[in-house]
Formats: C-alpha cells, sequence, structure tokens
C-alpha cells in the first residue's frame, strides 16, 4: 500500500473500510500519472495556474468536519451551538462556506468582524472575543448588532457600560471564565489555567464580580458563561473536568444570584494530527463525555456551544511549494528548499509543530531519502519539516505540506518582504481562487517617501 497516498487521505478517517475499498480510494485520490488529487483537482494543474506557493483548502473535508460535530451533538440529543473559531482562517470567501453551513462565527478582532461583515455574515451569528477590545471595536460591534459580546475584563466592562448608555442599545454577552484548569499542549496554546491573560479568574472572586455588574446592568444580557482550556488538545480529560467546573461554578453562583446559564459555551482546542504520532479525539469522543457530566449533573442542561478552528479548517489545508536549491553536508541530512517558509507556515518556528509533506507530482514513487525541507527566509529557524522522507527530487517537483488550513494564512507575514500566497478553493473537482496572491506593489502600498 502507498504510505503517501495513505498520509494525503489520513488512515485515521478510514479505518472503517476494509483493504479492497481502501485501495480504490487511494487510486481515487492519487491520479494515474502520479499527482496528488485534492477533492478531485489535480494539484499539480493547480499550480500551473494559480503559481506557487498556494495554500489549496478542500471545501468538502470543512463541511464534513461540521457535519462531525453536527451528529455528535445529535446523538446526545443536546441543544447546540457550533461557532467556528475565524482566527484559524479569517478570510472573506470561508466565512461564506460557514454561512452557507449555518453555523455560527467567533472574531477577536475589528479586522475579523469588518471581513465577516464583508462576506456578508449575519452579525447576529457572531461572538466577539478578545482580552483588550478597543472603544471603537465596541462601538463597531454594538453598531452591527453582533450577537454575544464575550466579556473578558472589567476595563471592558465599563467601556460597553459607556458605549451602550451612548447607543441607547441592549447587547447579549457572556462572560470569559478562567475556570483554573491547565491544558495538556504546547504552553504558547494553553488559556484556561489561572495564570492567564484571558477571562475573569473564578478562584479570587473576580467572576462573582463581574457577573454582578452584568446583572444590574439592564442594557447586558447575560447569556451564560464561557470557557476555552487551550488549542491542539488530544484527550477527552481536560474537557471533562471543564464540563464539570462550568457545573460546579454554575451551581455556585446560581445559590447567590438565582442565575441558571442559558448557554454554556466550552471553548475550542480539539486537536489534529499533524503527523502519524499525534492521536486526536473525534467529535464524538469529547461531545459524549462532555453530555455525559451535563445530563447527570444538571436538572436543566443548557446549550452547549463550542469553538472549533483548528479542527475545521486544518486538515482541509495543502500548502503547494516548488522545490529549488538544496544542500547536501557530508554525513549529515540534506536541506531541500522550497519557495516559501516561515512567512507562510510560522508554525514549525514558534511551536516547533511538525507536518508531513508529499512530493505531489511523484505519488507514485516510493520514499529514497530522509531530508530537512527548508523554507527561503533569513532564518536558521526556516525549517517546515525536518527529517522527512522523500522520493528522489528535483528541482521544480511540486511539494505539498498537509494539514496547514488552520493557523497558516491567518498568520502569515511579509518577512523579508516576500508576498503572501494565493488561497484557492476546491470543492467536488473545481477550483476557485478566493484570495490572490499578493504583489510587489501590494507589499509598497502603504509606503510613503521621506
Ligand atoms: N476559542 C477561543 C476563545 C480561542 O482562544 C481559540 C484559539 C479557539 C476557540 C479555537 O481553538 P482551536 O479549535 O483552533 O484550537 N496560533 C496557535 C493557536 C492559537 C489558538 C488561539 N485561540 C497555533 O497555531 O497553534
Amino acid at each position: 500500500m502507498d504510505r503517501k497516498g495513505l498520509f494525503v487521505i489520513k488512515q485515521r478517517d478510514l479505518f472503517l473500510f476494509d483493504k479492497g475499498v481502501l485501495k480504490m480510494i487511494i487510486d481515487e485520490l492519487t491520479s494515474k500519472n502520479g499527482h496528488l488529487m485534492i477533492d478531485g483537482v489535480d494539484s499539480v494543474e493547480l499550480v500551473k495556474e494559480y503559481g506557487t506557493p498556494l495554500y489549496v483548502f478542500d471545501i468538502s473535508k470543512v463541511r464534513n468536519q461540521i457535519k462531525k460535530f453536527r451528529s455528535a451533538f445529535e446523538k446526545e440529543h443536546l441543544n447546540y451551538q457550533i461557532s467556528y473559531a475565524s482566527k484559524a482562517f479569517a478570510v472573506k470567501a470561508i466565512y461564506q462556506v460557514m454561512k452557507q453551513e449555518n453555523v455560527h462565527v467567533d472574531v477577536v478582532s475589528g479586522g475579523e468582524l469588518y471581513t465577516a461583515l464583508a462576506a456578508g455574515f449575519p452579525s447576529d451569528k457572531i461572538s466577539f472575543h478578545g482580552n483588550n477590545k478597543s472603544l471603537m471595536e465596541l462601538q463597531m460591534a454594538v453598531k452591527n448588532h453582533v450577537g454575544v459580546i464575550m466579556l473578558d475584563n472589567f476595563h471592558e466592562i465599563e467601556l460597553l457600560q459607556q458605549v451602550l448608555k451612548e447607543s441607547q442599545e441592549t447587547i447579549q454577552v457572556m462572560l470569559r471564565l478562567t475556570p483554573g484548569i491547565s491544558a495538556h499542549t504546547h504552553k504558547y496554546d494553553q488559556t484556561g489555567q489561572t495564570d492567564s491573560k484571558f477571562g475573569f479568574d473564578v478562584k479570587s472572586g473576580q467572576a462573582k464580580k463581574a457577573l454582578k455588574l452584568v446583572l444590574d446592568n439592564p442594557q447586558m444580557k447575560l447569556l451564560g458563561y464561557h470557557a476555552h482550556i487551550g488549542s491542539q488538545i488530544f484527550g477527552t480529560e481536560g474537557f471533562k473536568m471543564l464540563a464539570q467546573k462550568m457545573i460546579e461554578i454554575s451551581k455556585d453562583f446560581q445559590s447567590e444570584f438565582n442565575y441558571w446559564p442559558q448557554v454554556i459555551n466550552l471553548g475550542g482546542g480539539f486537536g489534529i494530527s499533524y503527523n502519524e504520532d499525534d492521536d486526536p479525539i473525534t467529535a464524538s469522543d469529547f461531545i459524549s463525555v462532555i453530555g455525559q457530566e451535563l445530563k447527570q449533573d444538571c436538572k436543566e442542561v443548557p446549550e452547549i456551544w463550542i469553538e472549533p478552528g483548528r479542527s475545521i479548517v486544518g486538515p482541509a489545508g495543502y500548502t503547494l511549494y516548488k522545490i529549488g536549491s538544496r544542500k547536501d553536508i557530508p554525513g549529515l541530512e540534506s536541506y531541500v528548499s522550497v519557495d516559501g517558509g516561515m512567512g507562510d507556515n510560522i508554525r514549525p518556528a514558534l511551536y516547533q509543530a511538525k507536518y508531513e509533506a508529499v512530493v505531489a507530482n511523484k505519488m507514485n514513487q516510493t520514499d529514497v531519502e530522509t531530508v530537512h525541507i527548508s523554507g527561503k527566509y533569513c532564518e536558521s529557524g526556516d525549517i517546515l519539516i525536518k527529517h522527512q522522507k522523500l522520493p528522489q527530487t528535483e528541482v521544480g517537483d511540486v511539494l505539498a505540506v498537509l494539514d496547514t488550513g488552520a493557523y497558516g494564512y491567518s498568520m502569515a507575514m511579509n518577512y523579508n518582504r516576500n508576498p503572501r500566497p494565493a488561497v484557492v478553493f476546491v470543492e467536488k473537482g473545481q477550483a476557485k481562487l478566493v484570495v490572490k496572491r499578493e504583489t510587489y506593489e501590494d507589499l509598497i502600498k502603504l509606503d510613503g517617501n521621506y
């Protein structure tokens, strides 16, 4: 069986199929001429048309993941809402996909809010997050009647009070709590522990004080509580503890304030598999754990909201590069360079994230060597993948890095004045350019003379 084919379709999605069916699916995905196919579209043809580096999103995968979340909730008979955490990938076209899928989105800045609104995304399905929303951002949110403002701190409560007073509007809010739970993930991806910049701390009484302020303000309609413990989490344990903690907090606050939340939002953070070592939980694993906790502990089960970002768009994304120079060092692994790198994917340099890649025009060739895939940026740390097994490569081959859909384009930058890549969506054999490649002109558009 072809190892590359397996990586591309991700064996974990297919463990239910027998080998015969699996082989058929692999043949389908890797066309006869050995090209990587992405939802029926030849990746090598995409490169010819749109150039490299190029982000490609398999939109069928995005829709399927949303379906998986939906059916997991429905299996547990829970009232729910899926809110796509758009920081993972925030361009107009993805907000339009979310609108078609009838999910909510959450935004964390005026810029994300602006993009969602420009895409025609309904404002009442937008939740506005952030630990330092400005007066201008809150005014923008209120003026556009966003669905919920996720209150994060006392300064924000004051600012929002001011905005509501001036505009004479009312708005739904939720309180972001810091429940005191550490997720087992990279330290930059932890948010639920007490020592965090996000949310109202429960232990020290901040959360109670915030609750009182909100309940006393008739222009703020409290929908419930929110907590997010971190990102790229693999086990169910953290979510189980979080569900228990949120119920405990709700009961405690109910006895004092006679308030029971209509919604409990448990954030996002569901891990995905970037490489063979990653073993993520499925949507139904954690939703059933959450469901059990709530059903056994609550008389009146609140609506459960989740905010997945990575798990919705991550596995759907591919970054296509052209292979250029190569450096062979006697006795050491060679460096094979591509025409992108940390500017389009900062995650390996920032979090030591591990990806896997395939040679998109040589899917039917076997691996012959192990190399480092390096980027073109002037940083020694600009290594996209260490120890990648590859077939024999040549200048001009197309390298596809897998699972790059989350926090790739959204964290892209112009270091070394490299333009940001284009983005193409593919679905059922059709491709559409949804974000143009930046040009050199674009790079100097904001520059003035001196
Ligand atoms: N909700 C809240 C309040 C969040 O802060 C986040 C992520 C999410 C939901 C979505 O988490 P996800 O399902 O995508 O894991 N740049 C980092 C990830 C930062 C995540 C920040 N917050 C990375 O590339 O790993």
